[in-house]
């Protein structure tokens, strides 16, 4: 295991709300090597000493309280401020922790990839075994993804590349991997002839405040359906693996990602919906909408096809929104009815459906929907009803930030969790196809009011029945 983390955008949002609270809880865990440092490079000029100030400041209060985990992280804490276009300035400066192997984590944004890797480079900080690790997103479109993954290759093969989805480091969605590839009975189930369609859904109440600029060229497109989605789409739909490595499973994602069914301009107007959310309320807050000058959408759903022989006619339902009335990530597949129904009731044929339910956030629970029969007191029809098989884990596994099984895995060179360039263009040359069709025909991010499902036109996406706290239930 790697003992030098080098850590690039340390004063930001992602290293202060998860990047150091992570580490904090890996080393109260002992979960790092007793050498473990980190040399944290911002922008802002602090010493080390007003950087650790600023760090026990921001961690101290935050749920992550553990004092002495806290000290032990400031204690191997360094901090340069350094401008990542500056190469030179960058290998005075960092060389001297070339004298082992190390990891770079770039949490910076897409633009100072190159730069960066040029510094670091020139800093040595590449050569041998050492690491590098970037934050999402990896480019825009096709055409800049390509090219950060064209500058990448140039300073260090792809085997030394570790790009973060942190969606995959949530234990749930490791979860996915065991249900499905450690039971007979889902993978005998598991295909077209069975399953009617699977809904993925991730519905956030946060808005875009504090990241108006990124999300403005961005959109919950790029954000959100690229990255997080088509990896837990790719997880639900790849075939099985023939061994459990990096690669034998990053090969199946990617083949999963080249099958979806790009967009044209017919498919964009029936099979999407953008929106936008406009003023409202959420958790009863009186909150204002998404403006700016750019037309990004803050709401997507889509119904994509993966045309291949499993998957061929199944709708994979993919809802996204900022602003909605409840946090929820859940994944929902729904087995198609029985084939000839002898009950009288429920008489409904929604109700009648199978469905596996995984959600994610903000509990992480499996259940699995399934019919029974109460014996009716006046022993008269027989009088099925849905009954739910809970196969969350008991007892619960304790609860991790997504980031500390990423980093630690990053440290070790274990890869499966990481996201392959391949992959990385597959899931934008999808992409791009929405966005082109969208944009020759000119569709709106409608608005919606925050607090609300999205627009209107969503409703026929949003899957029929979702667990919990208030979710609109479509009639049955
Ligand atoms: C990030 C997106 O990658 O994921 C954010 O940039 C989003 O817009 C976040 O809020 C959601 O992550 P999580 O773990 O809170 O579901």
């Amino acid at each position: 295991m790697h003992d030098t983390l080098l850590l690039f955008g340390a004063t930001g949002d992602l290293s202060q709300r998860y990047l150091f609270p992570s580490l904090q809880h890996l080393l109260r865990d002992r979960l790092l090597p007793p050498e473990f440092r980190v040399i944290a490079v911002g922008r802002s000029e602090y010493d080390d000493g007003g950087f650790q100030a600023w760090l026990r400041e921001r961690l101290a209060n935050g749920d992550s309280r553990d004092d002495a985990a806290l000290e032990d992280l400031l204690r191997r804490t360094r901090y340069h401020a350094l401008d990542l276009n500056d190469a030179d300035a960058m290998a005075a400066a960092l060389s001297q922790y070339a004298d082992r192997p190390s990891v770079s984590y770039l949490s910076t944004p897409p633009d100072l990839f190159a730069p960066a890797t040029r510094g670091l480079k020139a800093a040595g900080l590449l050569e041998g075994e050492s690491r590098l690790v970037l934050e999402k997103p990896i480019g825009h479109d096709l055409a800049s993804a390509r090219e950060i993954n064209a500058t990448l290759k140039a300073a260090l093969d792809e085997s030394r590349i570790f790009r973060i989805d942190h969606y995959l480091g949530k234990a749930p969605v490791q979860n996915l991997l065991a249900l499905r590839f450690g039971n007979t009975l889902m993978e005998a189930v598991w295909h077209n002839r069975w399953i009617e369609s699977v809904d993925i859904m991730v519905a956030e109440t946060a808005g875009v405040d504090g990241r108006e600029g990124y999300y403005a060229h961005y959109g919950a497109l790029r954000d959100m359906v690229q990255n997080h989605m088509l990896q837990l789409l790719a997880l639900i739909a790849m075939e099985p693996p023939s061994a459990l490595d990096a690669d034998s499973i990053r090969d199946e994602k990617r083949k999963v990602l080249r099958s979806l069914r790009p967009m044209t301009v017919a498919d964009v107007a029936q099979d999407s919906v953008r929106g936008r959310y406009a003023d409202g309320v959420v958790d009863g807050q009186a909150v204002r909408g998404f403006k700016h000058d750019s037309d990004v959408e803050t709401f997507v759903a889509l119904r994509a096809y993966i045309d291949n022989w499993r998957w061929s006619g199944v709708p994979f339902r993919l809802v996204t929104g900022k602003r909605m009335p409840s946090r929820a990530t859940e994944v929902l597949v729904s087995f198609k009815p029985v084939s000839h129904w002898v009950f009288e009731r429920p008489s409904k044929e929604r109700a009648r459906h199978n469905r596996l339910r995984m959600r994610l956030q903000p509990e992480e629970t499996i259940e699995l929907g399934l019919m029974g029969s109460l014996a009716a007191p006046e022993w008269g029809a027989t009088e099925l009803q849905p009954m739910s098989l809970d196969l969350s884990m008991s007892p619960a596994p304790k609860r991790r930030i997504a980031y500390e099984r990423l980093l630690v895995d990053a440290l070790k060179g274990d890869q499966t969790l990481f996201v392959r360039d391949d992959e990385v263009e597959a899931a934008w040359q999808w992409i791009d196809s929405i966005s082109d069709a969208w944009r020759k025909a000119g569709t709106p991010a409608q608005p919606y009011p925050a607090g609300s499902w999205g627009p209107a036109a969503a409703e026929a996406f949003l899957p029929a029945t979702l667990s919990g706290n208030g979710h609109r239930k479509k009639s049955e």
